[in-house]
């Protein structure tokens, strides 16, 4: 049995393979004499597959951050903002999707957006209609410390005329006999028209498929040449609340956006 040979291991980096080859070291030094051919070789490749992916998560992460970072770089300089936003990505919307919401608004100069579930989506949507000539978003915030936060943005960010949240605790509601929770409807109030919906709440904790009494709600509201923006579509609710909406209310032109959490477009 010759000296354990470390080819193999010379494109390994990193903690993980320090530990382990510590502990190889520490093996030899107890047994007083190398450890087998077939331990190195299984050591070896353990620390190399864990290595690899390691790499290849951190290469991802990388690649992501760097596309955010992009993303937010234009929703700067597109937007003017007057103060820096508050933080985006995780619960929040990510500025790959806000580009795509930016983009939309854009392209098809709604008059009334309805959105729910708060935040800094609110705020982004609020520069977009005052950058690209008016318009009004309205978002139902079922969280009364969020309902706060999020006024609080439009107010520091002088965009009341253009942005407004409500407060709208869940309720319990029924739709074909099945109890669902949703937002309290007389925060609908003065809404005859919708040309834009982005459905962001409420969070999926509050019950399964928590955001598909969107569309059986609040759909008599929109327009015909409306669009539903569905955010976080890389997720199994999402995905089938797109499929209930398209069977029972359909047929719609469905565009998938490749946000980071992804974002979905329908339209008739
Ligand atoms: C998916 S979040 C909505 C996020 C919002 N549309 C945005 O992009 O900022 C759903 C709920 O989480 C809460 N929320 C909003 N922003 C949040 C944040 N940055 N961190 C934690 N919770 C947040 C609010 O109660 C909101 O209705």
């Amino acid at each position: 049995m010759g000296r354990p040979n470390h080819q193999g291991t010379s494109n390994l980096r990193g903690g993980a393979y320090r530990v382990l080859k510590d502990a190889y070291v520490r093996a030899s030094l107890r047994l007083a004499r190398p450890v087998s051919r077939e331990i190195h070789d299984d050591v070896s490749r353990i620390v190399e597959r864990h290595t690899n992916r390691q790499m290849r998560h951190t290469h991802a992460v990388a690649r992501e951050s760097y596309r955010q970072v992009e993303a937010l770089v234009g929703l700067y300089s597109t937007l003017g903002f007057t103060l820096p936003l508050p933080p985006m990505r995780g619960y929040a919307l990510s500025p790959d999707a806000a580009v795509e919401i930016v983009r939309l608004i854009h392209e098809s100069r709604p008059s009334t957006i309805l959105e729910l579930g708060s935040g800094v989506s609110t705020l982004i949507t609020a520069y977009a209609l005052r950058r690209f000539g008016g318009g009004r978003v309205i978002s139902l915030e079922h969280d009364a410390a969020w309902h706060e936060i999020a006024t609080g943005y439009i107010v520091e960010h002088d965009l009341s005329d253009y942005a407004e949240v409500r407060y709208a605790p869940l309720e319990e509601i029924e739709i074909q006999g099945h109890p669902w929770k949703w937002y309290d409807p007389s925060a609908l109030q003065g809404i005859d028209s919708v040309d834009m919906l982005v459905v962001d709440g409420p969070p999926r904790s509050t019950q399964p498929l928590a955001r598909y009494p969107a569309l059986p709600l609040v759909g008599h509201l929109l327009t015909h040449e409306a669009m539903i923006v569905l955010d976080d579509t890389v997720r199994e609710d999402e995905r089938s609340i797109i499929r209930i909406w398209d069977s029972e209310s359909g047929p719609f032109r469905i565009e998938e956006f490749a946000a980071e959490k992804g974002l979905t477009v329908m339209r008739r």
